[in-house]
């Protein structure tokens, strides 16, 4: 049985073509340091660098590439923005669907003086805007949000937020982990003073390559999480003013610059538009497949709109971490099950402490294999005693009517949408 990756929330799989090999001949051939030796490839590789900045504000609509920092990850990443910025006495507020790696962070900084509220949102994870204002104090320093939830998919309203931190002067921090190389997210219709980014999930370069974008007036705030050496102004024993060496202290993940400036250019050819038609092509499929499959609950929104590819079915009256193994045993799909580092978004939906079956879609993915994934979720789906009276709802696909020639479809009658779309 060939394995259905359907995991890309966490990580894409495949990555950009070619990425393990452009990532080895680095290794293998090349393999200097940058910002030391003076030697040859020491500056061809130090341009590289420079490059994959620029490639970076190309993509995100930023004017700075000194101001694109590179970290391991993008949790990495918030943890600079939110403890390089934040003092004692300071509030900060964020959405109830965040991730830990802004709560986590918070919770820490909490024991420091710094407290936090968090923005509500309906249990379909949309923000609940109107709320916000009134939640403005006058020791308001930051808001930090996600774009789009790893739990469900839905969108926050970015650019709005952003003109409500404009009008009280907030600066605001956003989260792309579900949607940098997805969505044109453009770091000044935003209204942003800060994008963090991971390099591994749709950007589709290798793990442990993330970073940040900062605006300026942020970055003289900022105070480095990290201090040493960056091969510059080594006669100070403090961190140097400028930036990026301000932020990337010791050797970076060079191979990983690499691999993450590989993907940009395959993202660039490919084109995320047609990324993007393709990924919500399959989201529909999956969506429309899942809507006559009684037994299960679509936490999130059905419509396309205000949603990415990430996707998490409640399977009614069982155990979602049995559902999510046998998924994987019997069919071969590989999802995320359980809380999905999001206890607050979880909380929010109504799944905590249960949690979910998360089925993220990626580029690679096909419409044979959320077929499969379809015949999967409604072979283990058990259909509450009500829905099992009567005719059976038939399992149609959108283009194929795949259910129709399943061995152990019993359903019979016309095809019943039980969900809205
Ligand atoms: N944050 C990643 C996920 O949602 C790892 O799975």
């Amino acid at each position: 049985m060939k394995p259905i990756y359907l995991d890309n929330g966490a990580t894409s799989f495949p990555k950009a073509p070619g990425l393990g090999s452009a990532m080895a001949q680095f290794i293998e051939e090349v393999g200097s340091n940058i910002n030391r030796g003076t030697y040859r490839s020491a500056i061809n590789t130090e341009m590289v660098v420079m490059e994959t900045r620029e490639m970076l504000c190309k993509l995100f609509h930023f004017s700075d590439p000194s101001h694109v920092l590179f970290t391991k990850n993008i949790t990495e990443s918030l943890n600079v923005l939110l403890k390089g910025y934040l003092r004692p006495g300071d509030h900060c507020l964020v959405s109830s669907m965040e991730h830990n790696a802004v709560m986590r962070p918070l919770v820490q900084l909490e024991q420091q003086g710094v407290t936090f509220d968090r923005v509500p949102c309906t249990r379909q994870g949309e923000l609940i805007l109107e709320e916000m204002e009134g939640m403005i104090h006058p020791n308001t320093k930051l808001v930090v949000m996600l774009h789009a939830s790893n739990v469900c998919g839905t969108l926050l309203p970015i650019s709005r937020v952003g003109q409500l931190c404009k009008k009280y002067g907030i600066p605001l921090v956003l989260d792309s982990a579900q949607t940098a190389g997805l969505l044109d997210v453009n770091f000044e219709e935003l209204g942003l003073s800060a994008l963090a980014f991971t390099g591994h999930k749709g950007l589709l370069g290798p793990q442990g390559m993330g970073g940040f974008l900062v605006s300026d007036s942020m970055a003289q705030q900022l105070i480095p999480l990290i201090a040493g050496g960056t091969g510059s102004a080594s006669d100070q024993e403090e961190m140097p003013e400028f930036l990026p060496d301000r932020f990337e202290a010791g050797t970076m993940n060079l191979p990983g610059i690499i691999g993450l400036r590989h993907a940009l250019c395959y993202l660039e050819e490919t084109g995320i538009d047609t990324i993007q038609q393709r990924e919500f092509a399959l989201t529909r499929r999956f969506l429309e497949g899942l809507s006559v499959i009684p037994g299960v609950r679509l936490q999130g929104r059905w419509s396309l709109k205000g949603r990415v590819p990430v996707l998490s079915v409640d399977f009614l009256g069982q155990d979602n971490a049995e559902v999510a193994h046998r998924l994987e045993q019997e069919f071969g799909i590989l999802t995320r099950v359980g809380l999905h580092c999001a206890p607050s978004a979880h909380r929010t939906l109504g799944t905590f402490p249960r949690g979910t079956v998360r089925f993220s879609i990626g580029h690679a993915n096909t419409a044979q294999e959320i077929d499969a994934a379809l015949l999967g979720i409604q072979r283990l789906a058990r259909a509450p005693q009500s829905q099992m009276q009567g005719p059976r709802r038939q399992f149609v696909g959108v283009a194929q009517g795949y259910g129709q020639s399943m061995p152990n479809n019993r359903s019979h009658g016309r095809p019943v949408r039980n969900r809205p779309l």
